[in-house]
């Protein structure tokens, strides 16, 4: 057993401050290497800093975080906590940090731990006891909580963009291709023709629920932590509407207990990223297929393929490759922030200080992601000889010979045998069922007449399938308006 001897952190004597009356002078947040350290008996060991800092990752908050701290001050100086010279102190002092910041030559310190306190400390050294008095009925808890919430709902709302601009390219490509017939196929087979636009249209409902799901957690995302204060609320007369209002949040978080612990805006964040994610890793990996030589229906233009260094004839859709491959990064954030908030009591534990890192990286990442598949979809080239050639090859238009002959008033089942037969003799003879003669099909069944053969053709295949939703091209012609209509919106 260990002695309680005072060299850890847990076992540091707690010592008062030396003249706990005296008020701390200007800099001295600045000066002590913490700001809680006037309790401690010995400083942090060097890899205790390391470990428990998040300024490295965190100062990308530094916008939410000044914004944040302005709104507080000024609803602070508005109910009479602090004075109107304070208030005008604070935000001269934040317009230098932020120039500062923007110019790069502000100084992050590892020791001031995160972005909260070295934006504190700096501007106590810019404006004196004004910056000590904003941290009045506050607490970096539901600071953090705030500054997270309002930078995501910036990367939100320009992620709500992206996937339109990645809407409208898959819309610019169907528009053309609204009678390029492809096969389409289940279990990979040849199963029945479809057109590409109808295909790639399959991905603008996909990118429209995302847009639905970004639209929905928003809502929950928009609410205000601050005023939780640490925990329990606090004792000041704050007026956390105004601070909402300021900030553009839609309501305050009523218990101050789950605005502080609580992180479900990023799960439901990055399960939205998670899913969208998932929808672009399946539209590459058709694209990958299809750029194979073994398929041939589509090109990438070279400025997103790389070249082999051994293989002199390679083009290979790499950018197609990455964006299926940070598919899995993205939910494995997913389950990362899940497992972080397993278990933790109520309310903040620093346990939360680890939502962050993989929160900018699902953000960076889709953001890139939804960026260059839209860009590289605009540009694809398609080969509708390829396509058609294809869907020939498979037989995709048999369900087309057994509906017409339940038209002519077989029973399905029955239509579906007859129709069998018929593929076994085309197989067997290497043609399509297009390609047997008029004689032969007769054979199969009396019923099947002269008017069959359109039926048997890739066009008579697509036309026939009106239904509200089918690959006909007025179908594909009507998606296509409608969602061009609520993208407009
Ligand atoms: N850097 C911290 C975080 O990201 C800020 C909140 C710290 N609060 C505290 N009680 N230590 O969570």
């Amino acid at each position: 057993m260990v002695a309680a001897q005072d060299n850890t952190v847990s076992g540091a004597q707690f010592v008062r401050p030396s003249n706990p009356s005296q008020p701390m002078s200007g800099n001295q947040l600045d000066k002590k290497s913490q700001a809680w350290s006037a309790l401690f008996s010995e400083p942090m060991s060097e890899l205790v800093k390391r470990y428990t800092a998040s300024v490295g990752f965190d100062q990308r908050l530094w916008r939410a975080d000044i914004d944040g701290s302005l709104a507080h001050a000024r609803m602070l100086a508005a109910r009479g906590i602090i004075g109107a010279q304070d208030l005008a102190d604070i935000e001269r002092g934040m317009a230098q940090i932020r120039q500062e910041i923007e110019q790069a030559r502000f100084e992050w310190k590892l020791e001031l731990e995160d972005v909260h306190l070295n934006i504190e400390a700096r501007l106590t050294q810019l404006v004196g006891d004004a910056g000590k008095r904003l941290h009045t009925g506050r607490s970096r808890n539901d600071q953090v909580a705030t500054d997270v919430r309002l930078w995501l709902r910036g990367e939100v709302d320009a992620q709500a963009v992206l996937l339109a601009d990645m809407q409208r390219a898959l819309l610019g490509v169907a528009e053309r291709h609204t009678e390029t017939v492809m096969p389409g196929y289940t279990h990979l087979q040849v199963a029945q023709p479809v057109s590409f636009a109808h295909h790639l249209l399959a991905y603008v409902e996909m990118f429209a629920r995302d847009a639905e799901r970004l639209a929905d957690l928003r809502r929950r995302l928009n609410r205000l932590p601050l005023g939780s204060a640490a925990l329990a609320g606090t004792s000041y007369p704050l007026d956390r509407d105004a601070v909402a209002r300021e900030l553009g949040f839609e309501a305050v978080c009523e218990n101050s207990l789950d605005a502080v612990s609580d992180r479900d805006f990023a799960l439901e964040y990055a399960a939205f990223a998670s899913i969208a994610m998932v929808h672009v890793s399946r539209l590459a990996e058709e694209l990958v297929l299809w750029k194979s030589q073994n398929f041939d229906f589509i090109d990438l233009a070279d400025r997103y393929c790389t070249g082999s260094s051994i293989m002199p004839q390679k083009r290979n859709p790499d950018v197609a490759e990455l964006a299926r491959g940070k598919s899995g990064r993205v939910v494995g954030h997913l389950m990362g922030l899940i497992t972080l908030m397993k278990g933790q009591p109520l309310a903040y534990n620093k346990d939360n200080q680890e939502d962050k890192e993989p929160l900018f990286d699902t953000v960076d990442t889709l953001s890139d992601t939804l960026r260059i598949m839209a860009e590289m979809v605009s540009g694809i080239v398609v080969r509708p000889q390829a396509m058609e050639r294809a869907a020939l090859r498979g037989y995709a238009t048999a369900t087309d010979l057994a509906d017409y002959l339940v038209r002519k008033g077989l029973a399905f089942r029955d239509a579906h045998e007859v129709v069998a037969h018929a593929v076994k003799a085309a197989l067997q003879q290497g043609v399509d069922l297009a390609e047997l003669p008029l004689a032969q099909l007769q054979a199969f069944h009396p019923l099947i007449g002269a008017d069959a053969m359109a039926v048997l053709t890739l066009q008579g295949s697509l036309q026939a399938r009106q239904v509200r939703g089918g690959t006909a091209p007025t179908q594909a012609q009507a998606q296509i308006a409608r969602h061009r209509a609520r993208l407009q919106g």
